[in-house]
């Protein structure tokens, strides 16, 4: 199954909630919502109080994509504001997993994210325990950049060792994803596409998803 995961960084935020309803009523599977610190990456956007004031006004899923540096500190902020499932990045501190068993002992799904340089093999030993695992596909910090296509060969490491397993994993990619490459993206084994440039900067949403989903029903991994 394909989830489509808008990114709201890519939004006008003089209107954000007309901008979440647009790709809700559009179509949208998830809600992608991107913290950052300033210092994990270098750039900044919004944190639990903006999560919180959309949470009234959607029912998306929300999809948190923590960028900042010691996340544990935050965790049960973000859980309040509304979040469905939470991302840390496996580089953001000393023991992720410790991280994720706390968020999910909440009932909040978990995901573990790698930057670009970071290999596959760090998520291996506790893909069971996460509900997803999400490979950047562009340096995390910023929306509108170009899709790195070698890191989808660590999505399809994980989606083998996933399916060896025979783990039902999500495998979220973020970065430069578009109508063009999605295909690439699932061919490989991606199942929830965040994208923020391609699905905000666009008048036809809605067509523009359509088509996602048309292109990632014809590529699908094959092993
Ligand atoms: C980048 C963020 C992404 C970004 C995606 O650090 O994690 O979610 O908003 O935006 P696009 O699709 O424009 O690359
Ligand atoms: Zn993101």
């Amino acid at each position: 199954m394909i989830y489509i995961s808008p990114s709201i960084l890519a939004a006008d935020f003089s209107c954000l909630a007309d901008e979440v309803a647009r790709v809700e009523t559009a179509g949208a599977d998830y809600l992608h919502l991107d913290v950052m610190d300033g210092a994990f990456v270098p750039n900044m956007s919004f944190g639990a109080c903006v999560i919180s004031s959309i949470r009234r006004q959607s029912k998306l899923l929300f999809d948190v994509h923590l960028m900042i540096n010691e996340p544990q500190r935050y965790i049960d902020d973000f859980i309040k504001a509304g979040a469905d499932l939470i991302t840390i990045h496996s580089e953001s501190c000393e023991d992720p997993i410790s991280v994720i068993r706390y968020i999910r002992e909440r009932d909040v799904r978990a995901c573990i994210a790698i930057k670009p340089a970071t290999p596959a093999e760090v998520l291996l030993p506790y893909l069971e325990e996460l509900d997803m695992v999400l490979v950047m596909t562009v340096e995390p910090g910023f929306g509108g950049q170009k899709m790195i296509p070698e890191t989808l060969d660590k999505v399809r490491t994980i989606r083998r060792e996933a399916e060896a397993r025979g783990l039902k994993l999500n495998i979220e990619v973020d970065g430069g994803i578009t109508e063009e490459n999605i295909w690439r993206c699932t061919a490989n084994g991606a199942n929830v596409i965040v994208a923020g440039s391609a699905i905000f900067k666009t008048t036809r949403p809605r067509s523009v998803m359509q088509k996602m989903r048309a292109e990632a029903a014809e590529h699908t991994f094959a092993g």
